[in-house]
This record gives structure tokens, C-alpha cells and sequence, in this order.
């Protein structure tokens, strides 16, 4: 009998409140000052994260576990190759197993639906660290990052360039649960998924061009051309995105105090110049580290009452 409905996930930006977004955002802040203070605080004591990595991972893998032990908690590591989940056990048997054992769950996957099986058969509350359709830990990032280095982002332009795939689709929730207009730059058959673009339409617009949908914008941001899983896809993709680059003059018609961002890992020389990616207007690392503090506050908001 499935027991998720019951349970509070954050598979999606939609799945939350904006209320609750400003506040999570607010509280990875805080958290970050804490860290930074050498005061400790472990709001989660005895608690354990299960993390299922269906892909790879750098960032994700490291902010979750480290983040988990900062709070007084632990995380356990686990790749589909080494559960029975690879051998053919259904998602729904490991859900109910595994969450029956730990306190909470992120998981790491290609097809969405598979962590909304999960999360439906869960008794604890399950984390998306990206599939397919969206990556909604790396907007709490993205968020605090603008926060922290230009104020609120409510009214501002956002321009995405690239493929409209995972971190474009969670743009567009961003850009509907802030308050900000985005522009999309992509070319055609390359569009973020059409549900989401209608349900998220007064704040998203797709423009073509790279350098007229970067003009006054106050925040540039991109990814690479090629997500994992499309790798057999590479060279095509290469020829099909080449002019979907943020260059210097991308950044020019762009305001002169806007930011750049990028999820990571970056592609130097494809999505974006080695000269944007390391120039001033850059917060990538910023952006890299609050995955972090981001993720902390999520984790204490979906753990403490
Ligand atoms: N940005 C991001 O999710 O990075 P990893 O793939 O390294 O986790
Ligand atoms: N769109 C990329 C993001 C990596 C963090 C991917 O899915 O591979």
C-alpha cells in the first residue's frame, strides 16, 4: 500500500511553496555564516540519509554527505550496480526496505517516474538529486547564490542558454516560484518540456537568440550540451548547440552587473568561454560551494518538525 502521499518530497521547485522556498534559501544562508563561524550545529542528530546514484556525481554525492555529518547525521552512499535494485528488484520493494531503515532518501536517476514510484512507496521523505526532467537541489543553490551576491530576484531578467533540458525545466519552476522573467535560448527540437513551458508561461519565453535573449538581463546561465545518458548523442549535439555559447559578447548585452552561472561540470570551449567561466561576472564556485548550505537547510526543513 503506497504511504508516499502522506510524506512531504521535494521532487520538484513546484512541490513547495514559494513561502517556504524564500525561507530554505534564507536558512542555507544562516547556515553557511554558522559553518563559517566554527559554531556546530547538529539539528539532526541520529539521522541517516540513504543516497542512490543511478549516475554520476560530484557535487551532489559530496554536499549531501558532508552536510548530513555537519548536522550530527550520516549518509550512506549506494549505486544501482551494487543494490539488487540492478539486479532487477522493482523500485517499489527497495522503497519500502530502505525506508523503513533511514530517515530520508535522495536519489539520483534517468526517468522521472522512477523516483515518483519511489516516493510514493516510501515512508520517509525523498530528495531528487536530478533526473531526467529536473534538478531542483541546484536552483536552492542557484537562488541563494543570487541572493547573497545581488539581493532579491523577484522582477529580474534570467536568461538561459543552451539546451532545454533538466536545469532549464527547474529554471522555469524558479523562475515561476521567485518571481523572475527567463528567457530561453535554444535551438528548435532542443525546447524544455512543453507542459511545464505552459504551466510556467507568465514568467518563461523562449527566444532564440542567444545574444537578444541576453540583453539587460541580470543573470546568465547555461549547462552543457550533452546531459548524461545522451552520450552516444555527443557529436551531434556538438554541431547542433555550437552557437548556443556564452561568450563575451553574450555577457556584453547582458547587464553590466549581471552574474553568469553554470551547474557544473563545465565544458570549457563549448557552452561557455574559458574567459566567462573564470571572469568576474563568474559565481560558479559560489554557486558550487551553497549546494551545501542549500541542501543543509532542505535537509532540516523536510526533517525537523
Ligand atoms: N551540479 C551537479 O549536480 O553536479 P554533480 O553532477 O557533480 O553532482
Ligand atoms: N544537465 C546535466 C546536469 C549535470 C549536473 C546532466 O543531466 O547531466
Amino acid at each position: 500500500m503506497p504511504v508516499g502521499a502522506l510524506q512531504r518530497h521535494f521532487l520538484n521547485l513546484l512541490d513547495v511553496s514559494a513561502d517556504d522556498l524564500r525561507q530554505m534559501i534564507k536558512r542555507g544562508i544562516e547556515l553557511k555564516q554558522l559553518r563559517r563561524s566554527g559554531v556546530a550545529h547538529e539539528s539532526l542528530p541520529h539521522k541517516t540519509l540513504a543516497m542512490i546514484f543511478e549516475k554520476s556525481s560530484t557535487r551532489t554525492r559530496v554536499s549531501f554527505e558532508a552536510g548530513m555529518a555537519q548536522l550530527g547525521g550520516s549518509a550512506i552512499f549506494l549505486t544501482s550496480d551494487m543494490m539488487q535494485l540492478g539486479r532487477g528488484e522493482p523500485i517499489e520493494d527497495t522503497a519500502r526496505v530502505i525506508s523503513s531503515m533511514v530517515d530520508i532518501v535522495m536519489i539520483r536517476t534517468h526517468d522521472h517516474s522512477k523516483i515518483e514510484r519511489f516516493a510514493e512507496y516510501s515512508k520517509v521523505p525523498v530528495i531528487n538529486g536530478l533526473t531526467d526532467l529536473s534538478h531542483p537541489c541546484q536552483l536552492l543553490a542557484d537562488m541563494q547564490t543570487y541572493l547573497e551576491e545581488r539581493g532579491d530576484i523577484s522582477g529580474k531578467i534570467v536568461t538561459w542558454i543552451g539546451d532545454g533540458n533538466n536545469m532549464c525545466n527547474s529554471y522555469m519552476e524558479a523562475a515561476y516560484q521567485f518571481d523572475f522573467q527567463l528567457k530561453i535560448a535554444c535551438p528548435e527540437g532542443y525546447e524544455p518540456q512543453a507542459e511545464l513551458l505552459k504551466k510556467t508561461g507568465s514568467h518563461c519565453e523562449i527566444v532564440r537568440d542567444p545574444e537578444v535573449a541576453a540583453k539587460g538581463s541580470d543573470l546568465v546561465v547555461t549547462d552543457t550540451w550533452v546531459s548524461m545518458g545522451q552520450e552516444g548523442e555527443k557529436s551531434g549535439r556538438q554541431a547542433i548547440f555550437a552557437d548556443y555559447k556564452v561568450t563575451p559578447q553574450v555577457m556584453e548585452q547582458a547587464a553590466s552587473d549581471a552574474l553568469f552561472m553554470h551547474c557544473l561540470p563545465a565544458y570549457r570551449g563549448m557552452e561557455v568561454d574559458e574567459n566567462v567561466l573564470e571572469g568576474p561576472q563568474s559565481a560558479v564556485w559560489n554557486e558550487a560551494e551553497n549546494r551545501l548550505h542549500a541542501q543543509k537547510a532542505l535537509l532540516e526543513y523536510l526533517l525537523v518538525d
